[in-house]
C-alpha cells in the first residue's frame, strides 16, 4: 500500500474529550451537531448521569471515575487526567463537569480546556446563577463559553449568547432559555477551537479570526 504524502496531508482530525456530571444535554448539542473532530470518550464522575447514555447512543467510548473514591481533590484529578491522557485528545471540553478543579489539572490542560457556564460572565461566577440574576433584576442574561483558567470561570470568553430576562420568569424558565442557546453557541465555540479559528494565546488573551456582526443587539426590554 502507498503510503501518505505527509507533507500534502490536511491537519489530522482533533481529537476531544467531554467530561460531564449530569443529564448531558450540551453534550447531546455537541454529539449532533456534526463536529469537525473526533469525540474520543466521554468521562463522568457519577456513575448515573444522564449523558453516559447519550454517549452510548452515538457510540462515543464512556469512562466514569468517581471523586468519592479519592481522598482528596488532588488524588482525584491526578487519576482523571490520566484517564483522559489515555485518549491524547486536543481539547478537554467541560459540558456541565460540576466539580472545581486543581491548579496543577488547569495548568496540565492550558490552553486546551473549554467550559460552558450559564451566565454572561464576569456576571454571576459560581452556582445558581439564575436565581441570582433574577435576584439582582438584570434585564439580559445568557451564557459564557471560556477558556478554563486557575480562577473560577473567569478564563478568555470564546463566545456569549444573551437571553432577555422577563418580568415573571422562574428560575427555570430562565435557565430553559438560557439552556436553548448553551446548545447553540458551545457547538459554535467548539468548531472554531478545532477549525484553529480560535485560540488562547501565551499571554492568555484570546486569539480569533471568527466573524463579528456589528449589528447584532438585544434589548431588554423592548416595546412592541
Ligand atoms: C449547563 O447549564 C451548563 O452551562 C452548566 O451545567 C449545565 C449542564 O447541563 N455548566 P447539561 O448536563 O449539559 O444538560
Amino acid at each position: 500500500m502507498k503510503k501518505p504524502d505527509v507533507k500534502n496531508k490536511p491537519d489530522a482530525m482533533k481529537k476531544i474529550v467531554i467530561l460531564i456530571s449530569g443529564r448531558g444535554s450540551n453534550l447531546g448539542a455537541l454529539l449532533e451537531s456534526t463536529l469537525p473532530c473526533e469525540v474520543a470518550a466521554v468521562i463522568s464522575n457519577k456513575a448515573d448521569a444522564g449523558g453516559l447514555e447519550i454517549a452510548t447512543a452515538y457510540g462515543v467510548a464512556t469512562r466514569v471515575i468517581s471523586h468519592k473514591d479519592y481522598a482528596d481533590r488532588a488524588a482525584f484529578d491526578t487519576a482523571l487526567a490520566a484517564i483522559i491522557d489515555t485518549f491524547q485528545p486536543d481539547f478537554v471540553v467541560l459540558a456541565g463537569f460540576m466539580r472545581i478543579l486543581t491548579d496543577d489539572f488547569v495548568h496540565h490542560y492550558a490552553g486546551r480546556l473549554v467550559n460552558i457556564h450559564p451566565s454572561l460572565l464576569p456576571s454571576f461566577p459560581g452556582v445558581n446563577t439564575h436565581e441570582r440574576a433574577l435576584e439582582e433584576g438584570v434585564k439580559i442574561h445568557g451564557c459564557t463559553v471560556h477558556f478554563v483558567t486557575p480562577k473560577l470561570d473567569h478564563g478568555p470568553i470564546i463566545i456569549q449568547a444573551a437571553v432577555p430576562v422577563l418580568r415573571h420568569d422562574t428560575p427555570q424558565a430562565l435557565a430553559a432559555r438560557v439552556l436553548q442557546q448553551e446548545h447553540r453557541i458551545f457547538p459554535q465555540a467548539i468548531r472554531w477551537l478545532c477549525e484553529g479559528r480560535v485560540r488562547m494565546d501565551a499571554s492568555g488573551r484570546i486569539a480569533a479570526s471568527c466573524d463579528e456582526l456589528a449589528s447584532a443587539s438585544l434589548i431588554s426590554p423592548q416595546s412592541a
